[in-house]
């Protein structure tokens, strides 16, 4: 990420339960809306999707790599302190390899298997989305070195930016930080478990030996996270001006367990996000925003998922409490709940906006985590109340479907905002690989300010269309300068992307059954 300070202070709504009134007549108006048949080739954006992160990968290419205007680099990452840490995922347009949001992204894209494997692979999409979380999990498990060693990021926000250059000519610090029992690091070590226990679960079956390695990495570092407790920024100084933890550990701690329950089956992981869903803060946070940093929306819908197993009726009372939190969340997506504070904003043509610096994280997560409660509803014939009524599953779908139309060209600049998709998308992404000449037809070395001058500078488009990036996007009225400096707009991150794979799966199924919504409105 390019910017300093990508997270602004007071991003967390502190707000209590939308209340219901307990007595009152419900008349049910409903009616049905036909969506349009289908606008966009979900099928074609999912493989786009993939293809991005082909495009960030660090370290030595594999014989299949698909996108070739991108070569080695970032071979000797570790070697200053004696660790192997080649490999892994440049997180946006720079070259800092940043554990916080490498890990998020892998926990993404791991849910967007687990929950929609069927749809990844009627597309023909399975063997690159596996390959997409491997990349990850591979680098991750040379980076956990010890069982209270965990490596958490190579090279630095502020030296990198000092140069504009291809990957592969990389001359600027790859020196690398840690975290251990010292300088503990409980929300790195606890969505690295995350991500690795999620990981876990998707390599089962095909491959059991490696899903068992992560496992046992993610039980490791788990460990490590609650028993050494600690910010990772304040272990890690330089990260603090990219990916410092506003919203500390305890969020990733949570969701550790969680993954690692789902991964496990252990009741003790189950008996910690019961006992310390209050402490920690997960049934009490409302928050109407999931991202890299705050993880409490996603955990609380894993957790009202449980709600409704056999197996957890003893805890239904704790359980509830998440549904209740995880409901606020969906609500405030939808607009529904009690007054504007407690609703995210939207652009006039109607995207969720939550902040400028890249908004379309938001967009992503929500369309995702839409999408997911919408399928837990449908299968378990529920509804929920929002404030504004009763909301039925098909709302949520048609909803996240807007968002994630409006990504791909619904909007007023019909502009399609995952890049390479559909005939306009942005031209000048923030991206220092995608903006110089490929390293495959110039292996002639371009120096750091070189790169400024002589690209970064150039008004002409990219010279490498950087398909399936999901860049910042649009201002709060729709508008988008398809500028190389406008960073807050046009650079795209790894986490931006990872959660529209299991949705465009997802949407794609959807292609032959038009949605119909039964809206309903209550009246007191
Ligand atoms: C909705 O919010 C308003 C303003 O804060 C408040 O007066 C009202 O009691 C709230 N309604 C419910 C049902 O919570
Ligand atoms: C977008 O497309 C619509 C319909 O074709 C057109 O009216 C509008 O002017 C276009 N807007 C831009 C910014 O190109
Ligand atoms: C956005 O674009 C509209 C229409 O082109 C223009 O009127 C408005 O001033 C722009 N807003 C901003 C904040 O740039």
């Amino acid at each position: 990420m390019e910017m300093k300070n990508k997270n602004i202070n007071g991003h967390f709504k502190v707000l209590k339960l939308p209340r219901f009134l307990l007595h009152y007549s419900l008349f049910l108006l409903c009616f049905t809306i036909f969506v349009p048949s289908q606008a966009f080739d979900y099928a074609d954006a999912l493989s786009k999707s993939l293809l991005y992160f082909e495009a960030q990968r660090s370290g030595r290419l594999p014989y299949n790599q698909r996108v070739t205007w991108r070569h080695h680099s970032g071979l000797t990452d570790g070697l200053e302190q004696g660790v192997d840490l080649v490999g892994g995922y440049y997180d946006a347009g720079d070259h800092v390899k940043f554990g916080l949001p490498m890990a998020f992204t892998i926990t993404m894209l791991s849910w967007g298997v687990i929950e929609y494997g069927k749809q990844i692979e009627a597309a023909g999409e399975m063997e690159h989305a596996l390959e997409a979380i491997k990349w990850g999990t591979d680098y991750f498990i040379k980076a956990h070195t010890n069982p209270n060693v965990l490596w958490a990021e190579v090279g630095d926000g502020d030296t990198d930016h000092y140069c504009w250059q291809r990957p592969e000519d990389m001359t600027t610090s790859r020196r690398a930080y840690k975290i251990d029992q010292k300088n503990p690091g409980s929300d790195l070590a606890g969505e690295t478990a995350a991500a690795m226990a999620a990981a876990s679960i998707v390599f089962r079956k095909s491959n059991s030996h490696y899903s068992h390695l992560l496992l046992q990495h993610a039980q490791e570092l788990f460990e490590f996270g609650d028993k050494y407790r600690g910010k990772y920024d304040s272990s890690v100084g330089v990260v603090k001006s990219y990916y410092a933890s506003v919203s500390g550990f305890m969020d990733e701690l949570l969701w550790a367990a969680l993954w690692l329950y789902k991964a496990t089956d252990n009741a003790d992981y189950f008996k910690y996000v019961i006992n310390k869903g209050h402490c920690f803060g997960g049934i009490g946070w409302a928050i109407s925003e999931f991202s890299w940093d705050v993880k409490y929306a996603g955990i609380q819908i894993i957790a009202s998922k449980l709600l409704h197993e056999e197996k957890h009726s003893q805890q239904t009372h704790i359980l509830e409490q998440y549904k209740s939190k995880a409901e606020y969340y969906i609500c405030s997506c939808l607009n529904k709940n009690n007054g504007s504070n407690n609703n995210v904003d939207r652009t006039p043509a109607g995207l969720l906006y939550v902040r400028r610096w890249n908004n379309m994280q938001y967009v992503s997560s929500a369309a995702y985590l839409l999408t997911v409660y919408s399928d837990f509803l449908q299968n378990s014939q529920k509804k929920i109340k929002c404030h504004e009524g009763l909301v039925g599953h098909e709302e949520l779908l048609i909803f996240a479907k807007s968002q994630v139309d409006y990504i791909l060209g619904s909007n007023p600049q019909n502009m399609s905002y995952l890049v390479g998709f559909g005939p306009k998308y942005p031209i000048r992404v923030h991206h220092r690989g995608a903006s110089i000449v490929p390293y495959r037809e110039n292996k002639g070395f371009i120096g750091c300010t070189q790169g400024y001058d002589n690209w970064y500078s150039n008004p002409k488009p990219n010279p490498n269309v950087l398909i399936g990036a999901l860049v910042g996007g649009p201002d709060c009225q729709d508008n988008f300068s398809d500028e190389r400096g406008n960073y807050m707009q046009t650079e795209a991150c790894t986490y931006n992307t990872a959660p529209l794979v299991g949705v465009f799966a997802r949407l794609n199924e959807l292609d032959s059954t038009p949605l119909r919504a039964s809206y309903q409105r209550n009246t007191y």
